[in-house]
């Protein structure tokens, strides 16, 4: 697995995942595959032997309405293709993700914002050494997050 630059074919193919619920809150149907590669959004590709697997991203995408961010961490966030979940992949995927953002970034710390009912991606997050900071409720349509997030050495 590696990260590499987001390209239109990739974004194309991002657009048409549909996610079983209820994960299916994930789905980015009907987003312009343009949002994926304006780089102001910080959305990077994960492949596998050239293969499309995921995306990662890194910045405010990662942020959810009603949560309180300051700029000490950066955002995180990302998905891996809906037949790819629930195979105990995710643990790479994120931690080969984080790797590459320490290196383009430099930040002091990571941060995620999960949806509470998301116990899946919470144990991966926990597992990477991701820490809970914060509960709250989105603005936009009341359900719960949980904020994590870890320090960088
Ligand atoms: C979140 C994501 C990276 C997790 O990776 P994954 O490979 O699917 O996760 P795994 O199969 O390794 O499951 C992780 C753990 O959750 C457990 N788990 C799976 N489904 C669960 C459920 N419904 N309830 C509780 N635990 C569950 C697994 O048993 C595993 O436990 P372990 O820590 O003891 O190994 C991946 O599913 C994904 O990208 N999903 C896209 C949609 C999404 O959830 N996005 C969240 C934003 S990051």
């Amino acid at each position: 697995m590696e990260i590499v630059g987001m390209t239109e074919e990739y974004a194309a193919n991002i657009v048409t995942w549909r996610y079983p619920p209820p994960y299916d809150c994930y789905d980015l149907v009907g987003t312009e595959p343009a949002f994926f590669t304006d780089p102001q959004n910080g959305y990077v590709a994960l492949v596998d032997e050239g293969k499309l697997i995921g995306y990662r991203t890194f910045g405010a995408d990662g942020r959810v309405p009603g949560g309180e961010y300051d700029e000490c961490a950066l955002d995180t966030g990302g998905g891996l293709r809906p037949e790819l979940t629930g195979l105990g992949l995710g643990r790479q995927a994120i931690a080969i993700g984080l790797e590459y953002g320490a290196a383009c970034f430099r930040p002091t710390a990571f941060r995620v914002t999960l949806a509470s009912f998301n116990i899946r991606a919470q144990r991966v997050f926990r597992g990477l050494g991701f820490a809970p900071t914060a509960t709250f409720n989105a603005t936009t349509d009341g359900r719960g997050f949980v904020i994590l997030s870890r320090q960088q050495p």
